[in-house]
């Protein structure tokens, strides 16, 4: 299977690469604009490596030349791009993977549903953290509830600074009004703002998080019928990076910065050099309310704990295991959609072999 990376030499791409570099039957092209990049790393995994842009207009005989069978994108930021990554790839007869966490890119990638069905391959958006593992957990816990009425998710990264691309997507939104279903009635949050705390195991503890802006706060109200709060928080380990992305959306909300995607290439680099400071714990945490098979109330929270930065592998899995199931033709769902229910949790949970990573279900009940 002759797999794409386009963002191949990027911070998730890179992981992205060297995960699929140790399976059998992947031969990996790293792609992006930067030839020299893409040579150097592919270099380092015994990848090819091609200069390609994903506006180029003739990216889809490209792919064809190249034979690519699937192209993996994290070439974002993915709020406000359109499909032509992904109408190229259907074009080139390619099935296509993205790691988009962008709400209308991942919500709207069925309008390319007829047009992957005809040519029999999978479109898939948003194989990532959200929503690909986040829904993978709630359909694992799902059995255990009659009624499901709150679904609450957080993540609380390390001091790893991820890719310009991700703070780019992150600061489309930031300190702008999020619909948040809340109560049975759509509510504004705003992004980076609405701060609250989050106790996760230790060694994380008590982390705060905000208010961000993902496709899971429109997917799951629609897909888990009779749910009437869905909530989605982030935040970053370090305080100084967390309560100075705080202070940055309140510039925003009040107008001061009026083009905040600008600052993304400062922000990015003087947020690196507050890494040293860290501890490079990280956690993500769902938490399920509602009521059990008997009618009692239950609340369920799954969480996950990542040392020694090893966190940054979590939103890069999801498309590891999607690669995996392709490969072994076990993915068989054709079209395009979000990547909701193509994983099971166990699926997920077998990438995470030999990372310091653990997961845990508590039980929480009565309410707590
Ligand atoms: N759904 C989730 O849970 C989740 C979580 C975290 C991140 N993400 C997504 O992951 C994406 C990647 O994040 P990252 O931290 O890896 O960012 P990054 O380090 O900036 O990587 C982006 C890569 O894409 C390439 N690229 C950008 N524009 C391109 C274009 N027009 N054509 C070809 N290549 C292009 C960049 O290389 P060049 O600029 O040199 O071309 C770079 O290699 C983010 O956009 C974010 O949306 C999703």
């Amino acid at each position: 299977m002759r797999v794409l990376i386009l963002g191949g030499y990027g911070n998730f791409g890179q992981i992205i690469a060297q995960h699929l570099h140790k399976i059998a039957g992947i031969q990996l092209i790293i792609a992006g604009r930067n030839l020299v990049k893409a040579q150097q790393f592919a270099g380092k995994i015994n990848a090819e490596a091609i200069q390609l842009d994903a506006n180029q207009t003739d990216l889809a005989n490209i792919l064809k030349q190249q034979q690519i069978n699937l192209l993996i994108s994290t070439a974002g930021p993915f709020q406000g791009q359109n499909y032509a990554v992904a109408k190229a790839a259907i074009e080139a007869n390619s099935h296509y993977i993205d790691l988009a966490d962008g709400r209308e890119f991942v919500c709207g990638i069925n309008i390319l549903h007829e047009q992957a069905q005809q040519q029999n391959v999978l479109v898939c958006a948003g194989a990532s953290s959200v929503p690909g593992l986040s829904s993978a957990v709630i359909n694992e816990l799902l059995p255990a509830f009659s009624e499901l009425r709150i679904i609450e998710i957080g993540i609380s990264t390390s001091e790893k600074i991820p890719g310009k691309s991700t703070i780019e997507g992150m600061l489309a939104y930031c300190g702008k009004p999020i619909k948040q279903w809340v109560d049975g009635v759509w509510q504004n949050r705003f992004g980076w703002q609405n701060l609250s705390t989050h106790q996760f195991s230790e060694p994380v503890g008590k982390r705060s998080v905000a208010a961000c802006d993902v496709p899971d706060l429109s997917l799951f109200p629609e897909y888990y019928k009779g749910v009437n709060t869905v909530t989605f928080s982030a935040g970053t380990g370090l305080k100084l990076t967390h309560y100075g992305t705080w202070f940055f959306s309140w510039l925003i909300r009040f107008g001061i910065i009026r083009k905040p995607q600008k600052y993304a290439a400062i922000l990015h680099k003087n947020s690196l050099i507050l890494e040293r400071f860290g501890d490079g714990n990280s956690g993500m945490y769902i938490q399920l309310t509602g009521l059990d098979k008997n009618k009692k109330p239950l609340k369920l929270s799954w969480e996950l704990i990542a040392s020694a930065n090893d966190g940054v592998n979590i939103p890069c899995l999801s498309s590891v295991a999607l690669t995996r199931k392709l490969l072994t033709d076990k993915l068989v769902a054709r079209g395009a959609m979000s990547s909701m229910g193509l994983l099971t949790l166990d699926e997920y949970l077998a990438e995470l072999a030999g990372l310091r990573i653990t997961t845990k279900l508590h039980e929480l009940y009565p309410f707590s």
